[in-house]
């Protein structure tokens, strides 16, 4: 957004450098001696086109004149060459001949020259020439300050938006997760973990980003679903599990159509984090590679996390156990290839659990790149994921005292 404008700068207020390229030392003393007469300009002489083409290596000078007929590299050879440099393609170039050659001047002006004085040179005629050049690099200047400025702002903008989106995505998922007893910290480890599955899988730091970024939202649809149910602390009935999976069309409904990528990319994970890799999941059923790979990575960090985690119908499953259910749903529940993923990760995966505090986990949030089974039934935990309670086998750890059953 566009806060300020830029200040106007003056070039001529400043150090302005000319370069006067010519091999008579007399010609060169004359024009450097005429154009110290403007004022607050440093003039440079070189009497040798190489060299000169050395020193616009080394400095870019505001404005050249450059003699036609020199030894070794004429005045046009020198405008083509100087013209491929990056910081010369539009600087001012006035071509100083003796030539009333009509070829030569329009060659000069094919090869990029702004201006021409013919020898021998009036002096005022100099002046005024080279102070229009100077004009021309004094708005060179301007434009792209200008330039600079509304870029950077705009930049700015898009960061700042970037960031509001970032902020209205947590906001959200905070609320939905609260409204199932959570505090945040659930959807920031599944964040968390589904950034690392997804760099594990070569998806690069922009990718897994976006995936880390729209993670917390697989569960948005709950937001349609009835504390009753979504509170219950016993099973569901065969009803209210049809209406608890509902939230996965809720929240395809809620996000699709999104216009940029995060929102996309967020759909297709809440529409596709209850698949499973055999294709018993919901809703669609999907199978395989025709889950959307971004669904089965969060797919697998939920899982995960919702079965080390207690709540009000399950207790926690301990870290281990839940490492194993997870490695034994790979090609039944989940993508194999997350899983050998997972499976590298469990040292990190060890560090994120311990963290249930949400500040630690939300300056991580910030952190700067078909076919359908229908009578399936889990082959683990793990499936349970993508399962229901009042339709999945109950199952209990060692020691618990209610099923570690996932109704995320
Ligand atoms: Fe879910």
């Amino acid at each position: 957004m566009l806060t300020k404008l830029p200040e106007i700068v003056n070039v001529r207020d400043d150090i302005t450098s000319v370069l006067v390229v010519d091999d008579s030392c007399s010609m060169l003393a004359i024009l450097e001696s005429t154009i110290n007469k403007i004022g607050k300009i440093d003039v440079a002489t070189c009497d040798n086109p190489v060299k000169a083409m050395l020193k616009c290596a080394e400095f870019q000078y505001d404005v050249i004149l450059v003699d036609y007929l020199m030894p070794g590299m004429n005045g046009i050879d020198f405008l083509r060459k100087i013209r491929k440099v990056e910081h010369y393609r539009s600087i001012p170039i006035i071509m100083l001949t003796s030539q009333h050659d009509r070829n030569v001047r329009i060659d000069a002006l094919s090869a990029g020259v702004n201006d021409f004085l013919t020898k021998p040179f009036d002096p005022f005629e100099l002046r005024a020439r080279l102070s229009n050049m100077l004009a021309l690099r004094n708005a060179q200047r301007q434009q792209a300050k200008l330039v600079a400025f509304l870029t950077n702002d705009v930049e700015q903008a898009m960061r700042e938006m970037a960031l509001r989106e970032k902020e209205m995505i947590w906001r959200l998922a905070l609320a939905v997760e609260a409204r199932d007893g959570g505090t945040g910290a659930h959807i920031a480890r599944v964040a968390e973990i589904s950034r690392l599955i997804a760099l594990g899988m070569g998806m690069g730091e922009a990718c897994s980003q976006l995936i880390y970024l729209a993670a917390p939202l697989h569960d948005v649809g709950k937001i349609g679903t009835p504390d009753a149910i979504l509170r219950k602390p016993g099973p569901l009935t065969a009803e209210e599990a049809e209406i608890m999976r509902r939230h996965v069309k809720h929240g395809v409904q809620i996000l699709r159509d999104g216009a940029t990528e995060l929102l996309r990319i967020a759909a297709l994970i809440a529409g596709g984090h209850h698949e499973r890799w055999d294709g018993s999941g919901y809703p669609a059923g999907l199978k395989g590679e025709d889950i959307p790979l971004e669904a089965r990575i969060v797919a697998v960090a939920d899982a995960f996390d919702a079965i080390c985690s207690e709540r009000a119908y399950k207790s926690g499953m301990p870290f281990e156990e839940a490492f194993a259910e997870i490695v034994r749903g790979a090609g039944s529940a989940f993508d194999p290839a997350c899983v050998a993923v997972f499976k590298q990760l469990k040292r990190e995966l060890l560090e994120i659990r311990t963290h249930d505090d949400i500040e630690h986990l939300h300056e991580a949030l910030k952190r700067p790149p078909v076919e359908k089974h229908q009578n399936a039934r889990p082959k683990s935990v793990a499936g349970a994921h993508i399962e229901h309670a009042a339709h999945a086998p109950r199952r209990r750890h060692a020691g618990a005292e209610a099923p570690a059953v996932n109704r995320d």
